[in-house]
């Protein structure tokens, strides 16, 4: 608890090319839980670091990335939100958990198993410990609950078993966080491959919808989307690119799949398809132009980085210092 509150804890990785699926998932959630809860959200550019970065560009992404999170509509004065590679606790706790990690364990991560396939050329050991360094954002900060999208339900409950074994040995130094999995969007999908998530690392560019698409592209991307040979617009196991579209727009428009059928019974493919832009389209473009707006709001943009990774580097070093004592590392004098 902070100032009487649970904490909430997430981050996405500060590689370019952010989706909708990231903002469905993910960033829009997190603007429902930001008053209720002492949030902390981190531009997790160590983690990006398992891929090769060019420098300038990830530069750039990172700083766009915290923008993107205050654009969203998250107040940078009551919430936490700052760069993961500033506060040196979160690499610095990742080493100390390796050491209270299994292999076996991160053998059996299917991100891991998926990427190392992806870039099989660059397996490297950041790779393979990725769920640590994530394990060490959420616990430096005693999380109660950490929203995210499915996709990230084993990184959490590894997150969990290595807290519990901490505690186990040495009392209870970690909050054993529990994941938090919005009402809607939580898988969205690939347009071109509905049963692939949609991905920012997707090659097929027409898969994913960008968060900084224009409207164009958006409208001409959700009309190729992969749909079936029926003509039925419904939510069903057998029709996933129709239900991935409605979950779209359901989550974007903020109705319920159920109201989001009614409004297109008996409406055709090629309609219901330029709704779904539309809807899309209505949440994204003032997205992009308050971005455009902050971007430009370099000083009171650097004042609030400053302001805030002081913040999450005090609670952050706090509970780091507590494991070091726990596990007898001698104190600095
Ligand atoms: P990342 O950067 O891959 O994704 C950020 C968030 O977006 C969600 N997401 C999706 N949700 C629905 N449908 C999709 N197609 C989709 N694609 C992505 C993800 O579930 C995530 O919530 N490992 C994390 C970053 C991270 C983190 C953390 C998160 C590092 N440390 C600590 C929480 C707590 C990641 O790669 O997310």
């Amino acid at each position: 608890m902070i100032n009487d509150k649970k904490v909430l804890y997430s981050g996405m990785q500060a590689t370019g090319n952010l989706t909708l699926g990231n903002y469905l998932g993910a960033l829009k959630n997190w603007l429902t839980l930001n008053e209720e809860y002492e949030c902390f959200w981190g531009v997790m550019d160590l983690h990006s670091l398992t891929v090769r970065q060019v420098p300038s560009e990830f530069r750039k992404n990172a700083r766009n990335l915290l923008i993107l999170y205050i654009a969203a509509g998250l107040d940078p004065k009551k919430n936490c939100i700052y760069f993961q590679s500033h506060v040196s606790a979160h690499a610095e706790l990742a080493w100390l958990l390796n050491c209270f990690t299994y292999v076996g364990e991160l053998n059996r991560m299917t991100q891991y198993k998926e990427k190392a396939a992806k870039h099989a050329d660059n397996v490297n050991a950041g790779l393979f410990t990725y769920p640590v360094l994530m394990a060490a954002d959420i616990l430096l900060y005693q999380a109660d609950y950490v929203p995210v999208g499915k996709d990230q339900k084993q990184h959490l409950e590894i997150t969990r078993d290595i807290a519990e074994r901490f505690n186990a040995i040495y009392g209870d130094v970690f909050t054993i966080p529990e994941p938090y999995f919005g009402k809607g969007g939580t898988k969205i999908m690939s347009l071109q491959n509905p049963e692939q998530k949609m991905s920012k690392s997707d090659e097929n560019v027409n898969g994913s919808i960008y968060l900084m698409d224009d409207p164009d592209t958006i409208l001409r991307k959700c009309k190729r989307a992969v749909t079936d040979s029926g003509s039925e617009v419904c939510y069903r196991e057998d029709k996933p690119g129709v239900s991935n579209l409605l979950e779209i727009y359901a989550s974007c428009a903020g109705k319920s799949i159920e109201e989001a059928e009614k409004e297109f019974a008996g409406v055709g493919y090629g309609e219901f398809k330029t709704a779904v832009a539309e809807a899309v389209i209505a949440v994204l473009k003032p997205l992009q132009d308050e971005c455009s707006r902050l971007q430009k709001e370099k000083d009171y943009i650097d004042a609030l980085i400053k302001e805030n990774d002081e913040k999450a580097a005090y609670f952050a070093n706090k509970t780091l210092r507590k494991a070091k004592k726990k596990l007898g590392l001698t104190e600095v004098r």
